[in-house]
């Protein structure tokens, strides 16, 4: 079958960057959000995220006329959906979206096309959800058409490079239909590329992101003994990984973002009661924000009128996104205690509370300083600076990243997690 012409579904973070991997490897690419908005800003030009590379890759793919977009699909050989999954209220994930998606492919399925799901999702979303829903042209998936999933693992700030570079697991519903996405994405993947069913690959996708949510919730269970034993977590936990087959991660304020936050969930809608540890560790991180607050109202004297500077609102460091970041529930939870509370970050600029244009401004008159984000431009801050702005020297480094006897030789009373 020819693979000459992609059109993608879904215009965000992960299926632009893919559409203009695709289009400058010489697809002709229709990449197709149902927001128009998103349309206009990509025809006008505008960077869609700040990633330096991709723009400029982005840019070169739209130039060249081998990416155009719309706001409806049109026949193509291979049809590509990265929508969103989120999470809802109820802790399941939300397919509307790869539904929609899926049924507006419908008119323009033709016999002998490819279709990739790349969104996370539940496993057998793809087979059972997905698939009954492209038969509804007709053609028969696996026999009249091919069908896989092609989960998507990049980080924010290295999209472009993780594209291209990671090994990738491709879920596919039969040997051809794997042997043509292989071929595909062979045009820019330099990483390994596996095979498996289906569901083990959606399995796969989410197993990754819950390993790293059990282990920091095992950090986050050791910060708190810890912290009752008087014992230095980041010490303990620095020595234990010493030994050559163990590997605990940090623990932290929380646990933010789309992935981490969000995928464990997606397995334990499958049964409950068997995914006791996933749903556990969900608990333990999504508890960091409560024990972080406690730590604060401990070291604040006069609570009446006491101010806080939180410091990073980004789920992680160096990046723009606030999605699920601990940051909304520790402030939250601040204000609810009645604090005044002085929101800082460099990078975010949509959040949910009202933020200071400059750091100063969230330092002046501070009776805490509390580090949520580990941005360089805080690991970089001058103690003897910052004391003159604070009326009390405290500050706890939720992620342990400025240097404790730096900020101690300046009088601060300094406290990690
Ligand atoms: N962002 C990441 O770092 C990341 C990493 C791995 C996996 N993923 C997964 O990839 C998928 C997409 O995530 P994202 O971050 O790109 O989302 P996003 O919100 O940035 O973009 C998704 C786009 O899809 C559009 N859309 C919604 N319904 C549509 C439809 N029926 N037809 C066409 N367009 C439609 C939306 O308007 C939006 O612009 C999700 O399942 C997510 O979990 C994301």
């Amino acid at each position: 079958m020819g693979m000459e012409k992609i059109c993608v579904l879904g215009m965000g973070y992960i299926g632009f960057p893919v559409s203009s991997l695709f289009a400058t490897s010489g697809f002709k690419v229709v990449g197709v959000d149902i927001n128009e908005e998103s349309i206009k800003r990509i025809n006008n030009g505008e960077a869609m995220v700040s990633e330096p590379d991709l723009n400029v890759m982005s840019e070169a793919a739209l130039k060249s006329g081998n990416l155009v977009v719309k706001t409806s699909p049109e026949e193509a050989d291979v049809f590509i959906i990265a929508v969103p999954t989120p999470i809802t209220e109820d802790k399941v994930c939300d397919l509307s979206a790869v539904r929609m998606a899926g049924r507006s492919i419908v008119p323009f399925l033709r016999k002998g096309n490819l279709v990739i799901l790349e969104s996370t999702v539940p496993p057998c979303t793809t087979g059972e959800v997905l698939g009954p829903i492209l038969e509804e042209s007709g053609l028969k998936a696996g026999e009249d058409f091919y069908l896989a999933h092609c989960p998507e693992k990049v980080l924010p700030g290295k999209i472009l490079y993780e594209l291209v570079e990671n090994d990738r697991v491709f879920g596919a519903i039969n040997d051809e239909s794997f042997s043509l996405v292989k071929k595909l994405y062979s045009s820019f993947v330099k990483g390994n590329i596996y095979s498996t069913d289906l569901k083990t690959a959606e399995f796969i996708k989410l197993i990754e992101n819950s390993f790293r949510d059990v282990n920091i919730a095992f950090a986050n269970e050791l910060a708190k003994i810890s912290k009752k034993l008087g014992i230095d977590v980041w010490e303990a936990i620095g020595y234990a990984n010493k030994h050559p087959r163990v590997n605990i991660h940090r623990p932290g304020p929380g646990v933010g973002g789309h992935c981490i936050a969000v995928d464990p969930w997606f397995i334990a809608e499958k049964d409950r009661s068997l995914a006791e540890m996933i749903i556990l560790a969900r608990g333990i991180n999504d508890s960091m924000p409560e024990f972080v607050v406690g730590s604060v109202m401990g070291k604040i004297k006069d609570k009446g009128d006491a101010k806080v500077a939180v410091l990073g609102v980004a789920y992680k460091a160096e990046i723009e996104d606030a999605r699920e970041s601990p940051a909304k529930k520790i402030v939250m939870l601040l204000k609810k205690e009645g604090i005044d509370v002085k929101i800082f970050d460099p990078y975010v600029t949509d959040f949910d509370y009202e933020m200071e244009a400059d750091i100063d401004s969230a330092l002046q008159g501070a009776d805490c300083i509390l580090i949520v984000t580990d941005h360089n431009m805080f690991k970089e801050m001058d103690p003897g600076r910052v004391s003159s702005l604070v009326r009390n020297k405290i500050i706890i480094d939720t992620r342990k990243c400025t240097d404790r006897n730096a900020w101690v030789s300046q009088g601060f009373e300094w406290d990690t997690v």
